[in-house]
Order: C-alpha cells, then structure tokens, then sequence
C-alpha cells in the first residue's frame, strides 16, 4: 500500500471513528457505515485520484486527505442509498447495509456520512465547499433521472449520458477541481475536471460493460438488464439490433424467467454492443488523457496515465470474456 493510502486509512478511519460521532450517533449507524466505507476490495479510485491532482499544484497534504475523505465518503453515501433505491444485496463482495441491517440503516447511515463527509472541508476555501454541495445534489438529480428511466423502462443512449455525466462523472470531476480549487488554480481546476469527467464516463461504460460480460462482478450479475438499469452497453444493443430491442422490452413489460435473462444477456454480448462500448472508452480515455495536458509527465500525472491504460485494458478485456460460451449463463 502506498504511503498516501496509508495515511488515508488511518485518516478516514479517523473522521468515522471521530468521538463527536461516536458519542452522540446510534452505535449501528456508525457500524453501517463502517461496514461499508472500511471494506478491504474498495478500490480507493476518488482519493488517489485527489492525491494526484493535490501533487500537481502542490496542495498541503493534510488538505489532500481531508479532499480525499469528503470524495470517499461522498461515494459511500452515495452507494449506501443506491444498494436501497436498487434493492441491491451484495457490494464490494459483502450483504449491503441494507441486506445486512435494514432499509432505515443504510439511508440514515448514508445520511451521516454525508455530513461526516462535508465536515472534512471546513477549513478548505468556501469554493471547494459550495462546489461538493452542488455535487450532491447533481448526483442525487441524475439518480432520480434513473429512477424514472428505469420504472418508464425506455431509455436511450442520450438519457444514458444525462444520467452518468451526473451519476459517476461528476464526482471523479470534483476529486480534480477541488484540490486545483482549494490552491485558488481555477484555469487547472478547469482541465482537471475535464479529466476526472472523462474518466468517470469511461469507468461507468466500463461497469456497464461488466455487468453482461464479466463472471466474478462482487456485485449482482445481470443486475441492469434484470432491473431495466440504464446501462451503455444495453442501450448500443438497443439501438442496432430492432428484434434484440422488442425482446428485452417484452422481457421488462411481462413476467420475465430467468433463462431468458440469460438468453437476453447472450445476445446483448455477442452483438456489436460491446464493441460500441470498448470505443466510446477508448474516446472517453483519449478526451481524459487530452485533457491532463503537460500534466501528464508529472511523477502523479503518469500514474493516472497508468490508470488510462488499466482501464483500457479492463474493457478491451471485457471483450474476451467467457459469457457467451458459458452453459449455464
Ligand atoms: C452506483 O452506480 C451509484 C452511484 C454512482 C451514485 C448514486 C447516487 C445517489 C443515490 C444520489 C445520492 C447521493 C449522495 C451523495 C447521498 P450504479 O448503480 O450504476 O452501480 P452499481 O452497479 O455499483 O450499483
Ligand atoms: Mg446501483
């Protein structure tokens, strides 16, 4: 582990484990929250992320970490209230809060680590303040866009983007505006937010891309075709292949059985959707790699260049996967 993320256990831990809270909050909200936040397979993305853009414009290392929290906790909240609004049971290869505990824990513990996370930016500037609330409630308006695309259950690849950019792009483009903000670099906060947004957009086609293609996910498989779930990668199919299009419908509009999800699933991965989706990454990658500029020779900006190339290399991979000649899938 490196020494940054080090540092930002402990520090996460820190504000979570903070007595203020611990006094004063029902001991199973901060048990939720733990539960979730402390998980060993969360991958850290959004604070590495704020490490890397704080190192470029030389941001003190104690405001990076409190960056990095809010980031963090802003995402965990974030998932503590979507594994509720999905009816999800499994993330990050645990039960969800609301699996484990029930509905009114995870909302109320997303709630709190909302505020735990906001509390980390207090002796930030007012700008990186005010843009982290506008952030939420840009993330909390695309999950409603989601909510009501999924229960109309049409949707295209136009509603897709109106949803990601506000779902997963906006927070990976606060984590390079808000350190470039808190050194008052608006014209870096500017690029910077361009990368993380690209970024966002190629991670969540990517997970996307996931959801149909891969076997060992850590989450609900099939999960976006099951619950009609906007999904790049379903859209694209969607979108070229009409009799492909008026299936998944009729499985959505009736009863649908499960060996025809994974019939659905099959033809939705051996379609060209897959291929759509591995270019609308490798574009969204190349706008990100754009967009990093000079930066991308600096010792933290060749580790996000490092990123790109993983990240490629996850959906190029995705590709390959053994989904379609599975038997039982
Ligand atoms: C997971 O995406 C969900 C998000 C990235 C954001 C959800 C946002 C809210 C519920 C709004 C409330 C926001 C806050 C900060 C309290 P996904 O459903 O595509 O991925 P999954 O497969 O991991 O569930
Ligand atoms: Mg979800």
């Amino acid at each position: 582990m490196t020494d940054f993320l080090q540092r930002f256990e402990s520090h996460l831990r820190a504000a979570l484990g903070d007595p203020r809270h611990a006094e004063r909050e029902p001991a199973v909200l901060l048990e939720a929250s733990n539960h979730l936040a402390t998980a060993g397979s969360a991958k850290r993305m959004r604070p590495l992320l704020v490490n890397h853009f704080g190192a470029a414009v030389d941001l003190h290392p104690l405001y990076r970490l409190c960056i990095a929290t809010a980031a963090e906790l802003i995402h965990t909240a974030s998932l503590l209230h979507d594994d509720v609004i999905d009816e999800g049971t499994e993330r990050r290869g645990r039960p969800t809060a609301n699996a484990r505990w029930n509905n009114s824990v995870a909302v109320l513990s997303g709630d709190l680590v909302l505020c735990i996370a906001l509390e980390q930016l207090y002796e930030l500037p007012r700008t990186v303040t005010t843009t982290a609330i506008e952030l939420v409630a840009e993330m909390t308006r695309s999950a409603m866009l989601e909510v009501q695309a999924r229960r109309a259950r049409r949707w295209d690849l136009d509603d897709w983007h109106a949803i990601a950019r506000g779902k997963t792009g906006a927070l990976l483009a606060w984590c390079g505006r808000a350190p470039a903000l808190a050194k008052n670099e608006s014209d870096l906060a500017r690029s910077f937010a361009d990368c993380g947004h690209h970024l966002g957009l190629a991670f969540q086609i990517t997970d996307d891309l996931i959801d149909v293609m891969s076997t060992d996910t850590g989450k609900n498989r099939f999960a976006d075709l099951r619950q009609a779930n906007p999904s790049f990668l379903i859209a694209a199919a969607r979108q070229r292949d009409d009799q492909l299009c008026r299936d998944i419908d009729a499985w959505w509009d009736g009863d649908g059985e499960a060996d025809e999800l994974h019939r659905l699933a099959r033809a939705v991965a051996s379609s060209e959707a897959p291929r759509v989706a591995v270019n609308a990454v490798d574009d969204h990658l190349a706008a990100a790699l754009d967009a990093l500029g000079e930066f991308a020779n600096h010792p933290n900006g060749r580790q996000i260049v490092g990123w790109v190339e993983q990240l490629r290399s996850i959906a190029h991979g995705a590709l390959t996967s053994a989904l379609p000649k599975r038997s039982h899938a």
